[in-house]
Parts: structure tokens; C-alpha cells; sequence
């Protein structure tokens, strides 16, 4: 373990993984220099709230609802994409907050998952290779030479572009459309016609008789902050640390530093090695952090990793988001619950359904079959209720939008469909009638879990 004095630059010292090459490295130092003096994003206030959410969420008094794109792009940025994503997180919630009677922390992946880890470094067609497409934030998706340099005036791009997200999903969060008044319209037209849409008119209408009992007993809705307005909070993978170093804070109220590009990070499965320069930066900033736990993760690894990154056991500072895979989760995640609660350390599990699930299609199309994901969500919960342990929350890659990303689900995408709306720029994700969906399912769990 590094026990020497934590700084901003101390990760540099380092070996570190995934970084791109950049050419000009002058004005990456320049771009660099300019975040610096930028407003932060996120504030010290509200990942310290966020922190007290998540404790709750480590007892097994609250559950994370952690989603969003896999990488955010420049291409999809629009007030029409970012509503519609909200609405679906609204819509899980609500399903989660009737079906399990239980407080539901939201968190995007959204308003700076910009960054990409990739398997290979480069990419090859038609007998060209050229450096692989690691994030909008750092270069283009198309297969063109110039596109797939690192260009460092992508970090003020994604900042600006993350810095107009969040203020959007600020006043949706809190300017009234996120008040259980307006739940009726949330329910998209596409959604309405489908299985899970019909589910969801359902909910609404029992929904509106409680609202109706809770007034006829002249309860001051109003005043309950729960009723007119949603907490919500951002997240994404802290892989940059050149960008997240130069965004991070003194807080002088509480004497800590704090990362204000988002108000959650964690560390990839690629780049989680306990003495390397991701956990080093981590391990220095107060913002409540997330590693992932893949299945190469053994449980010295994870001990070693909590008290780095957690070294005076507070709850709600560290969620570890498995990610195992459908056919590997049952073998590999007991004995990682069992060595943490022995050690006493109080963390949130929580189950990233998606990575460990990551097929190509015969057609070609990277895609993830929906049966996978709901089996290791169902044994993530059966796990956990074996060992005693909470179930503490979900992490997906989902979208509002109608994409035909991941196969199955009510409305039964199959390969053919794939490439009807194959929109993502990295994994694929669930469409908002398979996020739905989902959420029903979790919701059932849990209520069952509690009786
Ligand atoms: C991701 O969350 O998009 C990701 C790359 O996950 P992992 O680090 O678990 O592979
Ligand atoms: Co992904």
C-alpha cells in the first residue's frame, strides 16, 4: 500500500492504465489549467447527502438505483434524450418505492461518463488499424485517423456538456416534474401501448389513491419534500485522472477535498489494482466511491482495497458494484460477501448485471440478453439473502429512448431487430420498457425479501 502523503498530483507518481496518448501534450497542460479555474459541478454539500444515502442503502434501509448510458456522447446530447432518461428513473423508482416500500437513491451514469476502458488499444478494418474510440471526451467514434487522436479539447467539451446536463436534470429534479402530481405524465407513449407501460398505468392509479387518502387526511403534502421533488445525483467512471484532478476541491467546512465532477466515482474492473494510480486518487477525495468487482477480484484484493479506500469504515463512503456474469456470479460473489462481513466492513453491494453479460451477436452487434441480466440479478438477491447480507442496489446501462440494444424482454428483440435502433456508442443498454421491466422484477424481490 502507498502510505505516503496523498495529493492532487500524487497518482502521477504511479503506474497507471487506460490513459490515452495525447500528442499535444502543451495544451492538454493548457486544458488542464482552464478545469482548474472552472466552476465545480458537483458540490461537497450534496455527496456528503448523497454519502448519508448510501449509508442508509448499506443497511439495508434504502436501495441504489445507479444508471445511465455506457458512454455518454456529444452525438445524443439533447433536452429530448436527457427527459426521457429521467422519466425512466423516475418510473423505476416509483415501481421500487411502491412494490418494496423502500427509500430509492438515484444516481445516473450520465453528466461525464465520457471515458471509455478498452480491451485493446487499437482497432482494426479492412486491413487499417488506428487507436481504438475510448469516449467522446477524448476522441471520435468514426474509423478516421484524425478523429482517433486524443484531442485534449474534448475535456472542456464533456465539462460544458456535463455542466448543461446537470443543470437540466436539477430543475427536472427539482422544479416540479419530478413531484408526484405529475406522475401521470410520465408514462411515454411508446411505453403506454407495451406490457410494461400498462403495468406502470397500473401503479399510477394506486399511487393516486394513496396521494388521494394522505390528502383526505389533510397531511401537508405539499410541505414533504419526498412529494414535490426527487434527490438525485451523478456518477461515472473516474479513468481520466488528469480531467477529475484538475476538477477536485478543498471543501474548508469540513477540511476534505471533494471531486466536483460528479458527486459519485468509481473505478473500473481494468483499472482497480490497489497500488496503482486510480485507487491512489480515490483514496484522497470524501465523495462516496464505487469499485467494481469482476471475477478476477480475489478476497485479498478486496480487503486490501476497503482499507484504502474506506480505512475508517464509514457508511455509505464505498459501494462495490459486482459485476460477474450470469453463469459466474453463484461461485464467485459468496465467498467476496462472506470475507467483507467477517472483516466487519460496512460497504453497499450492489449488482451490475450488464458487463459480465456481453455477447456478440451471429450479425455482429455486441448485445446482452435480457434473460442473463434478470438471472444474475435473481441470484444477486438469492446470494445475499443466504449470507445475511443486504442487497443494497443496482447498477445498468439504460436509456429512455426505444433502442433495440439488448435482446429480449417483453417486447422480444431478437438478433434481426438489433439493428432496427442500434444507437450506443460503446455497450449496449436497456430500453426504457426493459428498464421498467426490471425494475418491476426487483421490486417483487425485495417486497418478497421483507415479508
Ligand atoms: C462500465 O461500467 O462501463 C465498465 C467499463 O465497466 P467495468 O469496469 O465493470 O468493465
Ligand atoms: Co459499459
Amino acid at each position: 500500500m502507498n502510505t505516503k502523503a496523498w495529493s492532487l498530483d500524487s497518482w502521477r507518481e504511479l503506474p497507471i492504465k487506460q490513459q490515452p496518448e495525447y500528442k499535444n501534450v502543451g495544451m492538454l497542460k493548457d486544458v488542464e489549467k482552464s478545469l482548474k479555474s472552472l466552476p465545480p459541478l458537483a458540490s461537497p454539500g450534496e455527496s456528503r447527502a448523497l454519502k448519508r444515502e448510501l449509508a442508509d442503502a448499506a443497511y439495508g434501509k434504502a436501495f441504489l438505483l445507479q444508471g445511465g448510458d455506457c458512454a455518454e456522447s456529444f452525438a445524443e446530447f439533447s433536452e429530448d434524450n436527457l427527459r426521457s432518461f429521467f422519466r425512466v428513473l423516475l418510473q423505476m423508482t416509483m415501481a421500487l418505492m411502491y412494490g418494496a416500500s423502500c427509500p430509492v437513491v438515484k444516481v445516473g451514469r450520465i453528466a461525464g461518463q465520457f471515458a471509455k476502458p478498452r480491451s485493446d488499444n487499437f482497432e482494426k478494418k479492412d486491413g487499417k488499424e488506428l487507436p481504438a474510440y475510448r469516449g467522446d471526451m477524448i476522441n471520435a467514434m468514426e474509423f478516421d485517423p484524425e478523429g482517433r487522436q486524443a484531442d485534449p479539447e474534448r475535456l472542456l467539451r464533456a465539462y460544458y456538456q456535463g455542466a448543461a446536463t446537470l443543470n437540466f436534470l436539477r430543475t427536472l429534479a427539482r422544479g416540479g416534474y419530478a413531484s408526484l402530481k405529475q406522475i401521470n405524465n410520465w408514462n411515454v407513449e411508446f411505453a403506454k401501448a407495451s406490457t410494461q407501460g400498462k403495468r406502470f398505468e397500473d401503479l399510477i392509479a394506486r399511487i393516486n389513491e394513496c396521494v388521494g387518502f394522505i390528502q383526505a387526511c389533510r397531511l401537508p403534502l405539499d410541505d414533504v419534500e419526498e412529494f414535490s421533488e426527487a434527490s438525485f445525483f451523478t456518477s461515472h467512471e473516474a479513468l481520466l485522472l488528469g480531467y477529475e484532478s484538475a476538477l477536485t476541491r478543498f471543501d474548508e467546512t469540513d477540511g476534505k477535498w471533494y471531486a466536483a465532477s460528479a458527486h459519485m466515482l468509481w473505478i473500473g474492473d481494468r483499472t482497480r489494482s490497489p497500488d496503482e494510480a486510480h485507487v491512489e486518487f480515490l483514496r484522497g477525495i470524501a465523495n462516496p466511491v464505487g469499485v467494481k468487482v469482476g471475477p478476477s477480484m480475489t478476497v485479498d484484493n478486496l480487503l486490501k482495497l476497503i482499507d484504502i479506500l474506506n480505512p475508517d469504515n464509514e457508511a455509505g463512503r464505498l459501494t462495490l458494484i459486482s459485476r460477474m456474469g450470469a453463469t459466474k456470479i453463484g461461485e464467485m460473489l459468496p465467498p467476496l460477501i462472506r470475507a467483507v462481513k467477517e472483516s466487519g466492513k460496512i460497504v453497499v453491494w450492489s449488482c451490475d448485471p450488464m458487463h459480465g453479460n456481453t455477447i456478440k451477436s451471429p450479425n455482429g452487434y455486441k448485445t446482452r440478453k435480457f434473460t442473463d441480466i434478470l438471472t444474475e440479478v435473481r441470484q444477486f438477491f438469492a446470494i445475499h439473502k443466504a449470507e445475511g447480507t443486504h442487497a443494497g442496489g443496482v447498477h445498468f446501462e439504460m436509456t429512455g429512448q426505444d433502442v433495440t440494444e439488448c435482446l429480449g424482454g417483453a417486447q422480444a428483440i431478437s438478433e434481426i431487430n438489433l439493428s432496427d435502433r442500434y444507437h450506443t456508442h460503446c455497450d449496449p443498454r436497456l430500453n426504457a420498457s426493459q428498464s421498467l421491466e426490471l425494475a418491476f422484477l426487483i421490486a417483487e424481490t425485495l417486497k418478497k425479501q421483507k415479508a
